[in-house]
């Protein structure tokens, strides 16, 4: 019945918290791997949250990937968000229009009534050119804005995915399998222990800025994610977690 459903997603929602070191966990039923409404059931879970920390003139930070896009597509109008301002956490990591930061900061701040700024950063950048880019005031303001974000967004993908999804060299894929790198989260691949092992070069917020003074949500689902998501989880654990049932339950065997 739904009660004894219910009961079973909680249990799972206390054993991440006590594997993983989150604060916080969420689990949704089903996989999505295998169900496309089921990322949306993870976007509908990841609203509800924000809507609950959210204060007036919070600046919050939001990744791409198709994730994050169906967190976007679940929004609604909300009165305390209009004078929210979202922005991208990071800029250009290779995504198709629709699954990008920047994009899905747009998108939200759209079906919310709030405000939004953008980062127009290429995705290959030279050590020069980052260089010149941070120096830009307009680049500079927008930079300051994310370092200020009291809530951060984002998703979690498995290494080699997100590799052959920028189009990665093969030397790069196959550097992953021989380090045993196994997750990537906001441009940076981590390896089984969390260790960081690879960075793309972006501007942005970078990772050893998440203090506690935000409140990191990751939102990752699909049994092909559990050894990703506890990757990043050592390398920092979130202070939430919204996950599907499936990768949950493939997590908590391994
Ligand atoms: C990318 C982010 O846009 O989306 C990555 O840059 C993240 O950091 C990835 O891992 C997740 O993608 P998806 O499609 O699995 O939600």
């Amino acid at each position: 019945g739904v009660m004894k459903e219910l009961l079973g997603l909680r249990d799972l929602e206390a054993k991440l918290r006590s594997r993983l070191g989150v604060k916080e966990a969420i689990v949704v039923p089903g996989d999505s791997d295998a169900f496309t409404w089921v990322k949306r059931e993870l976007g509908r879970a990841c609203i509800a949250r924000m809507k609950e920390a959210v204060k007036p003139h919070d600046v919050i930070a939001v990744m791409g990937g198709t994730t994050l896009a169906a967190v976007a597509e679940m929004m609604t109008p909300d009165p305390n968000m209009e004078t929210v301002t979202f922005v991208p956490a990071r800029g250009g990591l290779g995504e198709q229009v629709e699954n990008q930061a920047n994009t899905i900061s747009a998108q939200m701040a759209g079906k919310a009534g709030a405000n939004y700024k953008l980062l127009h950063v290429p995705d290959q950048l030279s050590e020069e050119t980052y260089a010149s880019l941070i120096a830009e005031p307009g680049v500079r303001d927008i930079l300051e804005k994310i370092k200020s974000a009291s809530m951060v967004i984002h998703g979690i993908g498995e290494a080699n995915t997100m590799a052959l999804r920028r189009g990665s060299s093969e030397e790069f894929l196959h550097k992953l399998t021989e380090e045993q790198v196994v997750a990537e989260a906001f441009g940076y691949y981590f390896d089984k222990k969390g260790t960081v092992r690879y960075k793309q070069r972006t501007i942005g917020l970078q990772l050893d800025t998440l203090d506690d003074s935000k409140l990191v949500i990751s939102v990752a689902g699909g049994a092909s994610k559990a050894e990703a998501i506890s990757a990043y989880m050592n390398y920092r654990p979130s202070d939430v977690l919204i996950t599907d049932e499936e990768a949950a339950k493939r997590l908590l065997s391994m």
